[in-house]
């Protein structure tokens, strides 16, 4: 049995995969992002520094740990070479420390130009996307017309492709948007191969490394990003993002074996309460003083884009199906420093629908719209957990919520998350 993890988002995204990540990373050769892009925002926070990353891994900060953008995701270059620049402070050199693969595709101005037109022309039926270009990027992937870091070592080749590309984003934009746009293609194919010479030594074949570093008992750390809501196969379609952000991503967003993948465990983070940023099907939304309060506690404004998270309580049902599709071997609880000075807190073990009580989260928008939560009401704790570390000092009314969620997705809890620093959790199991 291999000692590797996944750790992946079980809700809407932002559950605290990065703080989680960086603290396990010092027990891992690896760690891998392995589908989204620059729409991800992990927050790391070490002492008073805090780093917002958005394609590299989290596992950067750590000495000696081999970090991998594999070829699931879709990487937009000058995000990356911002990025690297922001944590330059701890990282001198990236040679040997991050690798890219060469068949991870490229996000381009054109793609985030679409992403802009696309929302627009939905209007108020738009997703909410991050305008990171994310969704046009994989819709070129899947049309077989994207362009991956392999293609620009060929510079003539790419040049190619990359009229092709721009011309065919122009007509999309004049024949589905109405709306023309300018773009400089010889300052995008320069800038490109630029900034592609900055990042050429880190290229490699990261299914062959991934694939050779686990069969050699090496172990991975596998960092999801968005939330398995927002998987486009399983998620709350159309309201999620453009790839399997669930488990289900792990194969074909590392080129690795499902044979090879499945020994691996899968750990999935959840926060005590919920949240959503962007638009799309929440059940147990709060509109009221208490998601007022859950915004203020938890500081639920978006990593990436600054927008106002939408909160509500914990909702077992969509928590129970991500336990299924991802099969979680355990779950871990983050920000239940948040839920600290609330005198009743639901969590909704059950939806009602048409007079129905139905505990298997439903695909149709329109039955899930009809939804109203069956909460389970629960006494708070009303004093801080923050920052503990020792099981003893758990509420014994956080005891029961934590009872709670383990009966209804039948997943044990493994670790609780009492704050945003590196060292506020406990290991309950
Ligand atoms: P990610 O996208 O899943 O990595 O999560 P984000 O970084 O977007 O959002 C999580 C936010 O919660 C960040 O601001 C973290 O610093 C913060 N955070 C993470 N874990 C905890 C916790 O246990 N308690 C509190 N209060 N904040 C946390
Ligand atoms: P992390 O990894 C929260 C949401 C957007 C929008 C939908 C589609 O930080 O958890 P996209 O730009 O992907 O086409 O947007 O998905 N979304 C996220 N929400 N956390 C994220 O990442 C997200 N990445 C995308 O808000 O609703
Ligand atoms: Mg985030």
């Amino acid at each position: 049995m291999s000692d590797s993890l996944v750790i992946l988002g079980s809700q809407w995204g932002d559950e605290g995969k990065g703080k989680i990540v960086d603290l396990l990373a010092p027990d891992y050769d690896y760690v891998v992002r392995y589908q989204g892009g620059s729409n991800a925002g992990h927050t790391v926070i070490v002492g008073n520094k805090k780093y917002a990353l958005h394609l590299i891994p989290s596992g950067i900060l750590h000495k000696g740990k081999k970090n991998i953008i594999s070829n699931g995701v879709v990487i937009a270059l000058e995000e990356l070479l911002s990025e690297m620049d922001k944590v330059r402070d701890v990282v001198e050199d990236f040679e040997g420390k991050l690798f890219i693969s060469d068949r991870a595709h490229i996000v381009f101005p054109h793609h985030k130009i679409l992403d802009g037109l696309s929302e627009k022309a939905k209007g108020k039926n738009k997703v909410g996307t991050t305008l990171k270009g994310i969704g046009p990027a994989y819709m070129a992937k899947y049309a077989r017309t994207g362009i991956r870091i392999a293609d620009l070592f060929d510079p003539n080749y790419f040049r190619k492709r990359l009229e092709a590309s721009v011309s065919e984003a122009k007509e999309i934009a004049e024949k589905v948007y109405n709306q023309k746009f300018d773009l400089d293609i010889n300052k995008i194919y320069y800038n490109t191969l630029d900034m592609f010479e900055k990042i050429k030594p880190l290229v490699a074949d990261t299914s062959l490394m991934l694939d050779t570093a686990l069969k050699k008992g090496e172990k991975v750390l596998f960092e999801g990003a968005q939330g398995t809501m927002l998987d486009i196969d399983m998620g709350t379609y159309p309201y999620v993002t453009s790839s399997n952000s669930s488990a289900l991503g792990l194969c074909n967003g590392t080129g690795v074996s499902p044979r090879e993948i499945g020994k691996a465990k899968v750990y999935g983070v959840s926060k005590a309460y919920v949240t959503r940023v962007g638009a799309g099907p929440f059940p147990t939304e709060l509109h009221d003083g208490d998601g007022q309060k859950l915004r203020d506690e938890g500081h639920e404004y978006g990593t990436t884009t600054g927008r106002p998270r939408r909160c509500g309580w914990l909702d077992l049902v969509a928590l129970r199906f991500a336990a299924r599709i991802n099969g979680m071997d355990g779950i871990i609880i983050t920000k239940l420093d948040v839920l600290d000075h609330f005198d009743e807190i639901k969590v909704a073990v059950a939806y009602e629908y048409e007079g129905a009580v139905i505990r298997d989260f439903p695909a149709s928008l329109q039955v899930l719209e009809k939804c109203k939560p069956v909460y389970k009401t629960l006494k708070g704790w009303d004093r801080s957990t923050k920052g503990i570390k020792k099981k003893e000092d758990i509420p014994k009314e956080a005891w029961e919520f934590i009872k709670i969620v383990e009966e209804e997705t039948e997943t044990p809890v493994v670790m609780l998350s009492t704050g945003p620093e590196r060292t506020e959790y406990v290991w309950i199991k």
